[in-house]
């Protein structure tokens, strides 16, 4: 069993997540797990350090979040946030009540003891971030004060020598001036954890365990030309070579030239002979007549799976499945909060059957989005290649209002190359989250040349975003849009007019179905 330094328990806080990077930022390895996790599970993981998240609920009501009060008495250094602060507050016998008037936004920071550990270069003053509705009325005993704010006396409190540590306000997020040098503290002043964590250590961590586990046997691996499922391929293949089978699903909706982009890029930056299946014929005519976008996706999805398990059949001797999945999708899943609400059925067109009985190997499950970057570039990839905006698993499926036919691609296809051409030429690819086209089959006149035209529109989408939950249309200049458009309408036989989507998500979605 591994050993994790810091442990974060998650109470349901909407920054709980925030922590565990800005320790990372760090060079601290840390891990999230629910309030609720057994105690005997912490302890195998041997913490030097405990933090207890923020929550939005207040420790003193029907059904509270309580962790297992042995935590407190491992001796393992804690520190408490908002939430996690009014626990420890309750616990050691102090009273936690409703604050007058709930606090949010902007504080100052006043340090009551500068000698503190936790308090090392941090400035009197310095602006932090609050976000409670109760507040600590009377300390436990053996806890002092040693920091306020205006609205807070008891800001920031802490047991020196329990070395028992909490905050009223978050130092996790960008808000707190200090916050990083918060918790960098906390991790190395208070725990005695060195920061030497990165994601080139990550890799080798990752690399040699992949090999022992793996051994003599063979691990199947889908491509899809994406960030993360290309980092793990990568990752593989140096911890085991050509004991790697990766299958690479062409389903016929790629945008143009990608299939041969992503398979060069295999063979030529990181040697990988993909295993490519030309499945476009299949998956173009189940999906023949079909309109309604729930109705692709699961066609696409079905499909995706008989195409790969018939693929897989093929090869022997393979007991491992590796997959992309990433921290976020692992929190979601375990979280206080559960999953969130599905708007869309997606995300996972790669979902296997529970018959397809192999083990899973999910080597990215630690870290977040832009982590697999980093990795992906400690293992040598192309930054083009990590920098590709995302695309959707049922491909240009789901950007084709109605039925997906030959023409329609072809419409799509080309003027989303025209498209990407001139987002890289203005310099504004890196800039934009995410860029694409719509074919909209919605039929409009117009005139070129001395004739009458009455073809299809195309829509523009590009969005900012950090994270897809939450995007703004992007605000590109109208010279670029002007240029796309009339490049598109030159160029594309079949379009004649070009629309840009100004809608943000919410209440938009990213992509149109
Ligand atoms: P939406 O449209 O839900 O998209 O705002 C958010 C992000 O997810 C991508 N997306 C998908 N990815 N399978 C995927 O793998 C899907 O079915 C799917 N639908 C949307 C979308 O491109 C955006 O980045």
């Amino acid at each position: 069993m591994k050993t994790v330094p810091i442990i974060v328990l998650d109470f349901g806080s909407q920054y709980t997540q925030l922590i565990a990077r800005r320790l990372r930022e760090n060079g601290v390895y840390c891990e999230i797990v629910p309030f609720s996790e057994e105690i005997e599970k912490i302890k195998e993981k041997k913490p030097q350090g405990i933090i207890l998240s923020g929550g939005p609920a207040s420790v003193y009501a029907e059904g509270a979040y309580h962790p297992d009060s042995e935590i407190f008495e491992l001796g393992v250094p804690i520190l408490g946030i908002c939430y996690g602060m009014q626990l420890i507050t309750q616990h050691f016998g102090g009273v936690v009540i409703a604050a007058d008037h709930h606090e949010y936004g902007k504080a100052k920071l006043m340090i009551e003891n500068a000698q503190s550990p936790i308090f090392e270069d941090i400035s009197e003053g310095g602006v932090v971030w609050m976000s409670h509705g109760d507040r600590v009325d009377m300390l436990p005993d053996n806890f002092e004060m040693i920091g306020y704010s205006d609205n807070s006396p008891y800001a920031a409190i802490a047991d020196e020598k329990k070395k028992i540590y909490a905050f009223q306000f978050h130092p996790e997020v960008h808000h707190t001036q200090e916050g990083a040098r918060l918790l960098k503290n906390f991790a190395k002043n208070i725990c005695g954890i060195q920061s030497d964590w990165n994601m080139g250590s990550f890799a080798k961590e990752k690399i040699l365990s992949i090999r022992e586990k793996v051994g003599e046997k063979r691990v199947l691996c889908g491509v899809s030309g994406g960030v993360d499922s290309s980092v793990v391929a990568t990752l593989l293949y140096e911890a085991i070579g050509d004991r790697l089978v990766p299958i690479f699903v062409d389903h016929g909706l790629l945008r143009a030239g990608e299939r041969e982009q992503v398979e060069a890029m295999f063979k030529q930056r990181v040697g990988i002979d993909l295993i490519t299946v030309d499945a476009a014929d299949e998956f173009l005519d189940n999906l023949q007549g079909v309109v309604d976008p729930e109705e692709k996706r699961k066609i696409i999805g079905e499909t995706f799976i008989r195409v790969f398990d018939r693929e897989a059949k093929k090869h022997q001797g393979i007991e491992f499945l590796a997959q992309g999945t990433l921290y976020t999708d692992v929190i979601e899943s375990v979280s206080v909060k559960g999953p969130s609400k599905t708007i869309k059925s997606h995300h996972n067109v790669g979902g296997l059957p529970e018959w397809m009985t192999f083990e899973l190997i999910e080597p990215l499950r630690e870290i977040f989005k832009d982590e697999v970057r980093k990795l992906g570039l400690e293992l040598g990839l192309p930054k083009d290649m990590l920098g590709r905006h995302p695309f959707p698993g049922p491909g240009l499926a789901i950007r084709i209002m109605g039925e997906v036919t030959p023409n329609e691609l072809r419409l799509l296809r080309q003027s989303d190359t025209i498209m990407q051409e001139e987002l890289k030429a203005w310099g504004y690819y890196d800039k934009i989250w995410q860029a694409f086209t719509v074919v909209l089959n919605v039929k409009s006149v117009g005139v070129m040349g001395d004739n009458r035209t009455y073809d299809n529109t195309v829509c523009v989408r590009m969005v900012e975003s950090v994270d897809g939950m939450t995007a703004t249309f992007a605000h590109i200049p109208h010279d670029l849009l002007e240029a796309i458009s009339t490049r598109i309408i030159n160029e594309v036989d079949g379009i004649n007019r070009v629309v840009y989507d100004i809608t943000s998500k919410p209440p938009g979605t990213i992509e149109w179905e």
